[in-house]
């Protein structure tokens, strides 16, 4: 792995590899393995989770950071350079950049420019793949297995980067059965489903919920994506399609877990926190032991 910037790469080894290394990292906190390494988090767009795990996960591991947390605003995109010839300078000063970006492809321009490995922390609607990582990662850590699975993913699964990317980790294991749950406006893109499809893996695209919540073992509730919206008006036709509640959740099984990649607007009502079944605000830490084993794989 010289940068990551798809899961459509990944293996199961390579997978194997970062949980044994998160794991080690949940244990032990931190190590010495970065010192005297910087690394830059070059941010086009917001971020709370990725980015300040991100820097963390560096802090932890020994390395230095420097960071631009508006690039489009504080660094030269304002006054008119383009993204490769910022890589091309910033990747001569750090030894990593953990890069998020407005445009579906960006991260692959900039790993074509950079002296140094390119992280892809999001980029426009293609894909979120350290995101998918961690989700994968709590899957396993939470039911044990990542075969034979029923996995719900609700919500924009037009727009919503880290769909796309999970969607390729969970059809490396087999039996899975996903369902894809979304109004009929953010269906899952021909692209990707065309590739499951190759992948022969089972899946069924739906636009409800109905029957399903006491079958599955993963309920996986994205964000519809406003900021991906041509207009006020077509967001609102569709921001409360799926709202989950307490009710909904009491009628799920008692080992299955409801996970999203956060932030939540109204997709999870806040009375669902106290449930056992709600994973994610446990999935938001393995993403710094997650990030923790990336950053160490990726600089050895
Ligand atoms: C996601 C993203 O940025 O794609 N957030 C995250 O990194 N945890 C999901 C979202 O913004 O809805």
């Amino acid at each position: 792995m010289k940068h990551l910037i798809s899961t459509r790469n990944i293996t199961t080894k390579n997978l194997g590899n970062i949980f044994q290394l998160a794991n080690q990292y949940k244990l032990k906190g931190q190590s010495d393995f970065f010192s005297g390494k910087i690394i830059a988090s070059i941010f086009y767009e917001p971020s709370t989770r990725t980015r300040l795990s991100f820097e963390s996960a560096a802090l932890r591991l020994g390395a230095k950071v420097v960071s631009t947390e508006n690039a489009s605003q504080f660094s030269s995109a304002a006054k008119g350079e383009t993204l490769e010839d910022t890589i091309r300078i910033i990747s001569g000063y750090v030894d990593a950049i953990i890069l998020r970006h407005f445009e579906k492809g960006a991260s692959k321009r900039a790993s074509d420019v950079s002296n140094c490995p390119i992280i892809n922390a999001g980029d426009g609607t293609g894909e979120h793949p350290t995101q998918a990582i961690l989700d994968i990662y709590t899957i396993y850590n939470e039911l044990r297995r990542l075969d034979n699975l029923k996995i719900a993913l609700v919500g924009d699964l037009l727009n919503g980067r880290t769909i796309h990317s999970l969607l390729t980790l969970l059809s490396l294991y087999k039996d899975n059965t996903i369902y894809l749950i979304s109004p009929k406006e953010l269906k899952l893109p021909a692209d990707n489903l065309g590739e499951l499809s190759n992948k022969k893996i089972k899946f069924i695209e739906r636009d409800n919920l109905e029957g399903l919540l006491p079958e599955i073992d993963v309920l996986y509730v994205t964000r519809i994506q406003k900021e991906r919206f041509k207009s006020k008006h077509e967001y609102e036709k569709v921001k409360d399609s799926f709202c989950l509640d307490k009710k909904m959740v009491l009628e799920m099984q008692k080992k299955s877990i409801v996970m999203h990649p956060l932030p939540r607007i109204n997709e999870i009502a806040k009375e669902v926190d106290s449930d056992p079944r709600a994973a994610y605000f446990r999935q938001a830490q393995n993403g710094l032991f997650v990030r923790m084993a990336i950053l160490e794989i990726l600089l050895k």
